[in-house]
């Protein structure tokens, strides 16, 4: 059965440890996911953004392949079906079709109407009994067409954000979806302190996860964040193991050309890439 992020959160928090948001495009993905995360006794979170959610003929599609897999794989670890970056609109279509959490990214909004539209989603998630995640801060880089520009958040409007009961809260700290730049300046430890020293037992999280070296990670986890959301390296990881399938020629060897067997080989580089991050973020062994 599908958990809301809540309780995972809140005792990885307390743990000084992250539990990994990986975004799924699809059953292949999907699987992967879930099968490391039982292998390795992790909670886990699955992450759908409104265009993942689209491709997968909808987000009552989404929930029924989930639910169907949680039973059919004997999947007992806690999992969360959390909607990444939604809208206000896309929160509701969620709730109903039966995510266990959602992600109201209302960062784009002038703070008073960010505020007023997550308290409205706090009170319908709380009577549902669904995490909630809010946003401060626009994140940087391009995800889904969403483009974010990477700013800092103010830790002021966290607290406020953070005050109204919200599960988690993603605040901008310098990091960016996709790879990257070379010239990326860095995560800011001075702007999420701030943010933690205001926000308290709220447990914090960290988007854009690709690609962000793994000491920034552990003093990020240090400093309160306690989900880190994946996506990019997954898809990096899947299309690369693709290439070498098909560049190889095994595709025109056999039945090679079997999806089954065309897909195989990136299923196993996605679960080899969360099975890296599960260790990196601390959650192995803590489900
Ligand atoms: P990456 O694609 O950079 O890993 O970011 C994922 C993310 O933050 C999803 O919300």
């Amino acid at each position: 059965m599908l958990v809301s992020a809540k309780e995972m959160l809140e005792k990885a928090k307390a743990g000084h440890y992250a539990v990994g948001q990986f975004n799924i495009n699809n059953l292949e993905w999907t699987k992967a996911i879930l099968q490391t995360a039982q292998e390795l006794n992790s909670p886990v979170i699955l992450g759908v953004s409104e265009g993942a959610g689209k491709y997968m003929a909808g987000y009552k599609t989404v929930v029924g392949m989930v639910n169907g897999m949680l039973e059919e794989l004997k999947i007992t670890v806690p999992v969360a079906l959390h909607l990444d970056h939604g809208g206000y609109e896309a929160c509701y279509k969620c709730i109903e079709a039966g995510f266990s959490s959602v992600m109201f990214d209302g960062s784009h909004y002038p703070i008073e109407e960010n505020v007023e539209k997550t308290k409205e989603l706090v009170k319908v998630c709380a009577e549902k009994g669904l995490s909630l995640e809010a946003e401060v801060g626009s994140i940087g880089g391009e995800e889904d067409g969403v483009v974010g520009m990477g700013e800092c958040a103010d830790p002021k409007e966290c607290k406020m954000i953070a005050d109204l009961g919200v599960t988690m809260l993603a605040a901008g700290i310098g990091n960016i979806h996709g790879k990257y730049p070379a010239n990326w300046q860095g995560l800011s430890f001075e702007t999420l302190d701030a943010i933690q020293a205001l926000t308290g037992d709220m447990p914090l999280v960290l988007h854009g996860g690709t690609g962000i070296p793994a000491d920034m990670i552990k003093k990020a986890i240090n400093l309160g964040v306690a989900k880190i959301n994946v996506n990019t390296e997954c898809q990096l990881a899947f299309a690369a193991a693709t290439r070498e399938y098909v560049e190889a020629g095994k595709d025109l060897q056999g039945k090679g050309y079997d999806p089954r067997k065309l897909l195989a080989p990136g299923a196993e580089a996605i679960k080899a890439t969360v099975k890296e991050k599960m260790e990196l973020f601390g959650s192995v062994g803590k489900a």
